[in-house]
C-alpha cells in the first residue's frame, strides 16, 4: 500500500526525479508509528510501570536495588546486567563479565545486607551443560566469586537464585529439579535433592522443574514447579520439603518475589498473587494480572510497596528492543471453597 505511494518517479536516465511524493510516505508512516504506539500502550497497560530501550530481544529478570535507586536487569543473550533507572529512556549495561561471555544470564538477586549482587549464568540453548553462579560488588561490580555448579554428564538449566539472612545462595536447577546450595564466599555447599520435587511422573510435568525461589525471612524456601505448578517449603537445615497445598493453579509460573511475610507473587502468565495465613503450609491465589501477555512476564520485584513485573521479551524494529516493567494490580479471585 505505501509502496505505490513512496515509488519514486525516475527520469529517462533511470534516476530519480521530485522529491515531493516521498512526503506522503513519510506522513504515512508516522501516523502509522503513532497507531501502533498508542495500541501498544493500551494493549500493554504500562501506566506507572518502566519502559525502556535495551540490547536484545529477551530479558529474564529484573530486580529492584533500593539502595542503588535503580532496576538491575539480566541480559539473556549478553549474559551481563543492566540497570534502569526511572526516567531514563534507555538501559545502561553496568556488568559484563568476560569469563562468562557466551553463556546466558538468568535468575539475580540483590543480597542488600553485603550490599552484593548474586548472578545464575547458563548454558545458551540448545547447548546444556554449564551452570554457575556469580556474585558481584553492587556498585564498583568487583567480582566476589564465580562458582561452577554442573557435575560432568548430569543436565542441569540453573535457573534462579535466593539468598539467606547468613548470604548463603540457593540456585534451582529447571532440568534436574535440585538446589544448589553456595557460600557467602563461593563455596558449593551442597545440593538439596528429594524425590517429592518431581512427584508428578511424566516428561511434560518435569519438562520444566524447579524455578522461581525466594528465601523467607523465617528461615525456608518457597520454591515454584514451572510445568508442575507446585509450590514447594523447603528446609535448608534439615533439606525437608514439603507440598504448599494452594487452592488456585499455579501452572507457569516463574520468577517469586515475597510481597511480605503472607503474600507471595508469582510473575508468569498470569501472574498469581498468593496468599498463607498458616505459614506456608497451605495458601490461596488470591488475584491475578494478566500485563502485556504477549511479553511473557517471567520475574517480580517489589519497590516502595508496588510490584512490578519484568517481562522476557522484548520487541521493536532498531537494534534496541523496548522491555517492560509493569506495575502490577492484581485483580482479586473470589477465595475458592
Ligand atoms: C524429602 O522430604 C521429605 C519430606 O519432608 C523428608 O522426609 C525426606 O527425608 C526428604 N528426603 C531427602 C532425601 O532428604
Amino acid at each position: 500500500m505505501c509502496g505505490g505511494c513512496c515509488r519514486r518517479q525516475r527520469g529517462p536516465d533511470g534516476a530519480p526525479v521530485g522529491g515531493r511524493r516521498r512526503g506522503c510516505c513519510g506522513a504515512i508512516l508516522a501516523v502509522l508509528a503513532l497507531a501502533a504506539a498508542a495500541a501498544v500502550a493500551f494493549l500493554e497497560g504500562t501506566a506507572g510501570g518502566v519502559s525502556y530501550a535495551g540490547d536484545g530481544w529477551l530479558h529474564e529478570c529484573a530486580k529492584w536495588d533500593a539502595e542503588g535507586g535503580r532496576f538491575l536487569a539480566s541480559t539473556f543473550y549478553g549474559a551481563s546486567v543492566a540497570e534502569v533507572r526511572g526516567g531514563e529512556a534507555e538501559e545502561r549495561v553496568v556488568l559484563a563479565d568476560p569469563d562468562a561471555a557466551g553463556r546466558v544470564a538468568l535468575g539475580l538477586a540483590v543480597d542488600a545486607p553485603r550490599r552484593r549482587l548474586l548472578l545464575v549464568y547458563a548454558d545458551r540453548l540448545p547447548r546444556i551443560g554449564y551452570a554457575a553462579l556469580g556474585a558481584y560488588e553492587l556498585g564498583s561490580w568487583r567480582r566476589i566469586f564465580l562458582t561452577r555448579l554442573d557435575v560432568p554428564g548430569e543436565s542441569t538449566f540453573s535457573d534462579d537464585v535466593a539468598a539467606d539472612e547468613d548470604g548463603n545462595a540457593y540456585v534451582t536447577d529447571t532440568l534436574g529439579s535440585k538446589i544448589w546450595k553456595v557460600s557467602p564466599d563461593g563455596a558449593l555447599l551442597g545440593v538439596i535433592r528429594n524425590s517429592t520435587f518431581t512427584q508428578r511422573p511424566g516428561a511434560l510435568h518435569n519438562f520444566l522443574g524447579l524455578n522461581g525461589i525466594v528465601y523467607h525471612p523465617n528461615g525456608y524456601l518457597l520454591v515454584v514447579h514451572t510445568s508442575g505448578g507446585d509450590l514447594f517449603k523447603v528446609d535448608p537445615k534439615t533439606e525437608t520439603v514439603r507440598v504448599v497445598k494452594v487452592q488456585g493453579s499455579l501452572k507457569r509460573g516463574d520468577g517469586l518475589e515475597l510481597l511480605s511475610a503472607t503474600r507471595l507473587v508469582i510473575a508468569g502468565v498470569p501472574s498469581r498473587l498468593v496468599e498463607s495465613s498458616d505459614g506456608w503450609e497451605t495458601a490461596s491465589v488470591t488475584g491475578q494480572y494478566v500485563g502485556p501477555i504477549h511479553r511473557v512476564g517471567s520475574s517480580a520485584t517489589v519497590k516502595d510497596g508496588d510490584v512490578y513485573v519484568n517481562h522476557l521479551v522484548g520487541f521493536g524494529l532498531g537494534k534496541k528492543k523496548t522491555h517492560v516493567l509493569a506495575k502490577a494490580v492484581f485483580s482479586p479471585l473470589a477465595a475458592a471453597g
